[in-house]
């Protein structure tokens, strides 16, 4: 595969090369595109350097048979035909084209094969919060279909970009020394807070992180049934999502069902064992593929409820190696990528 990576330079462009390294992903040629920020430095890539390209209206893309992107959603609009136009399939982990109608949303767990409806040639990789979500929706809709679904996130630092980890780093270093922290990138001091918007409000007073909740699910789990009210909060985490989970579904499951179904489901790994304090937590799933469930148990507040816990690191499966995946698959099951491969 002849693979590109636009924001190359960014969190979740660090972490794409080394979920390519990792999954030992087949690259002939690696192309590497930023800003003129990071245009003209080097990047390495399993032992060998790496010159960022400037992404320009001239970039030339012919040849490249994967483009991951993640440089934000203007700079996706801006250059996605350039980026398309010799064929290249753009996995696109903005927020640019998630919702459009010819633009498939994926998560290999859960609705693979619309990987294969592309007439654009872009692939969306959702955004972070959905995508740890339906991971767990999926085997308990698979059960019984999910009428709603009530959640609280806890957002780490990092689905704010590099630049933000690093403020909220300085802040607690700041603080220590006894010097006020500088807040350049949220719109208050993270660090000893929690700060409840992710994004802007829209006209409903949710903002536009919680509607993303509402709609990608919908569009990911093809139900327009779900309804999906969210409250997304940002953590003084440093990079993996939590997320507190109430779910209803059409007929009362049993917990010991819905274990079993977490249990096998794909991508899923249950750490539930109350009486050893076992469960997930950010601070030791950071850097984890796999998306972590506990604290499963009914919702006493109602028959037809179950409450979960579930956490996931932000830039892998909440961003890189969700859209690394989906090439994987298109490698094992999109014909084209399989002739290529002959
Ligand atoms: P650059 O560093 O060259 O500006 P993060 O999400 O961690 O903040 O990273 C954002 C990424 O998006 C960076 O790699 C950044 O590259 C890239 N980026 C931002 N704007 C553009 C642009 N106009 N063209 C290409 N890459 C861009």
């Amino acid at each position: 595969m002849n693979v590109a990576i636009v924001g190359a330079s960014g969190a979740v462009g660090q972490e794409f090369l080394r979920v390519l390294a990792e999954q030992e992903f087949p690259i002939d040629h690696l192309r590497l595109f930023g800003s003129e920020r990071s245009a003209g430095s080097l990047i390495p890539f399993k032992g060998k350097e790496y010159e960022v390209e400037l992404l320009s209206e001239d970039s030339d893309f012919s040849g490249v048979d994967i483009a991951f992107t993640s440089a934000g959603a203007g700079t996706s609009k801006k250059y996605a035909d350039v980026i398309t136009k010799h064929g290249a399939v753009m996995i696109d982990n903005s927020s640019a084209f998630r919702m459009d109608k010819d633009v498939p949303l994926v998560v290999p767990e859960v609705n693979p094969e619309d990987a294969l409806d592309r007439p654009r040639n872009i692939i969306g990789n959702p955004n972070c919060t959905t995508i740890q979500m339906v991971v767990a929706l999926k085997p308990i809709h698979d059960l019984s279909p999910i009428t709603s679904v009530r959640v609280a996130t806890y957002q780490a630092a990092s689905g704010a970009g590099a630049a933000a980890m690093k403020e909220l780093e300085e802040q607690y270093a700041a603080i220590v020394r006894g010097e006020k922290p500088k807040v350049e990138k949220f719109a208050y001091q993270l660090a000893y807070n929690l700060i409840p918007q992710v994004d802007v409000f829209v006209d409903n007073d949710y903002t536009k992180e919680e509607m993303k909740m509402f709609h990608e699910t919908r569009k990911i789990m093809h139900s327009d049934d779900i309804r999906v009210s969210a409250t997304c909060v940002r953590v003084p985490v440093m990079r993996a999502h939590s997320e507190a989970v109430w779910v209803e579904t059409e007929r009362p499951l049993e917990i010991s069902e819905v274990r079993e179904a977490f249990e096998k489901a794909p991508g899923l790994v249950v750490s539930d064992n109350p009486a050893e304090k076992e469960y997930p937590m950010p601070y030791d799933k950071a850097g984890q593929d796999p998306v972590y469930v506990g604290r499963l148990r009914k919702d006493i507040s109602d028959d037809r409820g179950l409450s979960f816990w579930v956490v996931g690191d932000q830039i892998k499966k909440g961003a890189a190696l969700n859209a690394v995946q989906i090439a994987q698959w298109l490698i094992a099951n999109d014909p084209r990528f399989s002739a290529e491969k002959q």
